[in-house]
């Protein structure tokens, strides 16, 4: 019988060891993009000139995490080779003299540590965060969903890890939603923590409970940091909803134990892997770029105008 752990183990100075390693779970159909996604990972799907998993990762680096393990499965290969060495690409911008996409090139692999390990087959996201045990031990750590983007700007992954430091409880991220995303999502049950304005103690999660038995409209999106207890909850969890092996079910026995936490987001968040958010997302960030946006802005007034 594995050890249990309610909080991380504490650090040499007493307080409570910082997350340091960010787990990416990609190894989803991805069904909802299809036929796109028929033969390509959804998390490579680009946004202007990078695909959706490179601007996770640079935001788990941005909140000190470059220790990370992607959980991938078959027809994933993309991922792997995207963060690794592209030696005859980059010869061939080297002799060229394309100094500038050789840069970009080689910035993808410089950017983190990234390890892999496969899911066999997706029974779920809980069991997919259950194949990292071995590669996280017994350490706080941060799970970024692949297809969920944060703005860049946006401070969430970092405050998380800060709370989970301070609190040595997991924290999730809820947004508050509208009744009819009750059954898309995961929902807390939460009441304000009197020491943090800004953060929830969840007492209990329930995934897609649609409407009728939500406990509140604060759904659960793609950015936790969990204490390395839930992997002995995840162990212990049957599937639930859809047959799968729900990590919002793992949680939910956590928070038994003692109140979890929750940060309440209100900033800039696409699901990349729902077609109007990817579609939002992608003019957003060609709006942004200083390259792109002037010009695209351009033909966005005028597009819109033509539209009457
Ligand atoms: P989704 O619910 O978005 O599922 O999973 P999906 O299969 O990727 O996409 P659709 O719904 O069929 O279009 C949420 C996250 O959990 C990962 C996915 O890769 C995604 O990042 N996941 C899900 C796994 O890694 N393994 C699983 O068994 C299930």
């Amino acid at each position: 019988m594995p050890r249990r752990h309610a909080t991380p183990a504490p650090d040499d100075e007493g307080g409570t060891v910082r997350p340091r390693k960010a787990v990416i779970p990609a190894a989803g159909l991805g069904t909802r993009f299809l036929p796109a996604t028929k033969a390509q990972p959804k998390e490579m799907l680009p946004l202007v000139d990078k695909p959706a998993i490179q601007y996770v990762v640079e935001e788990a680096v941005r909140a000190g995490l470059d220790d990370i393990l992607m959980v991938t499965g078959r027809g994933k290969r993309a991922l792997e080779d995207h963060f690794d060495h592209a030696v005859e690409l980059e010869r061939q911008l080297a002799a060229t003299g394309k100094e500038d996409l050789l840069a970009a090139v080689q910035a993808v692999t410089n950017l983190a540590l990234v390890h892999y390990v496969r899911q066999g087959k997706p029974l779920g996201l809980g069991h997919a965060i259950g194949c990292a045990r071995h590669h996280v031990g017994d350490e706080p750590f941060a799970v970024l969903l692949g297809d969920d983007l944060i703005g860049e700007d946006e401070r969430l992954l970092q405050r998380m890890v800060d709370v989970c430091a301070e609190t040595g409880r997991s924290v999730i991220a809820v947004m508050e939603f509208g009744d009819e995303d009750l059954s898309r999502y995961g929902v807390v049950a939460a009441e304000p923590d009197p020491d943090h304005p800004d953060v929830y103690r969840v007492t209990d999660l329930v995934e897609k409970p649609g409407k009728a038995n939500a406990p509140s409209n604060l759904c659960i999106i793609g950015r936790y940091v969990l204490t390395p207890d839930i992997f002995d909850h995840i162990e212990q969890t049957k599937p639930g909803r859809g047959g799968e092996i729900q990590l919002t079910d793992a949680m939910r026995a956590q928070a038994r134990d003692e109140p979890i936490r929750a940060i309440k987001f209100t900033g800039t968040r696409y699901d990349v892997g729902q077609k109007g958010d990817y579609l939002k997302a992608t003019v957003q960030v060609a709006a942004k770029r200083h390259d792109l946006g002037p010009e695209f802005i351009e033909f966005l007034r005028s597009f819109v105008a033509g539209l009457g």
